[in-house]
């Protein structure tokens, strides 16, 4: 089932997430939801906050070659346990900034830990692309956005893009 994603600002963007204690098949159901969310978009990672639900639970899929096969991945209290002195710029979006761009310096190289849809620890070394999509959902995770990043007056200005948005939304 898709579900409807938040747009920023919105308090509960800003929030620190609990973790997962016990994976239920309501938290299963709901990571599926958030692919099939995420896929519809299309976006390339979608974390649990963005449509409201305050757990530690992101989903991500960063394969982007025509022919090549999806790799949908879940990942149930991730945590960054070591980032790579080298740096990379990527143009970063968010499905719940639509239509905003800008570039973001975070580690190139980044090794994750996480609980998979089984309930197994999971461990794996993630560059590029995947290493900033995996840093942007976790971001979430603890209240930060793409946009924190930016210089202020940058910020505002998107933030004011948004609010004038959700205003025209609203009338519709
Ligand atoms: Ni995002």
């Amino acid at each position: 089932m898709k579900r409807t994603i938040l747009i920023h600002p919105d308090p509960r963007l800003k929030k620190v997430c609990a973790p997962v204690a016990d994976l239920t098949d309501e938290l299963r159901k709901l990571a599926d939801d958030m692919l099939e969310t995420m896929y519809d978009a299309p976006g390339v990672g979608l974390a649990a906050p963005q449509i409201g639900v305050l757990d530690r639970l992101i989903v991500l899929d960063c394969v982007k070659e025509e022919g090549e096969a999806p790799r949908p991945l879940i990942m149930f209290n991730p945590e960054i346990i070591a980032s790579s002195d080298e740096t990379n710029v990527y143009e970063e979006g968010c499905l719940s900034i639509p239509e905003q761009y800008a570039e973001v310096t975070r580690p190139k190289v980044v090794d994750v830990a996480w609980i998979d849809r089984d309930g197994n620890a999971q461990q794996e070394t993630f560059d590029g692309l995947w290493a900033t999509c995996v840093q942007h959902e976790i971001d979430h995770l603890n209240g930060k956005l793409f946009i924190d990043y930016l210089k202020p007056l940058k910020r505002q200005m998107i933030t004011r893009k948004m609010q004038k948005l959700k205003r025209e939304k609203a009338r519709a």
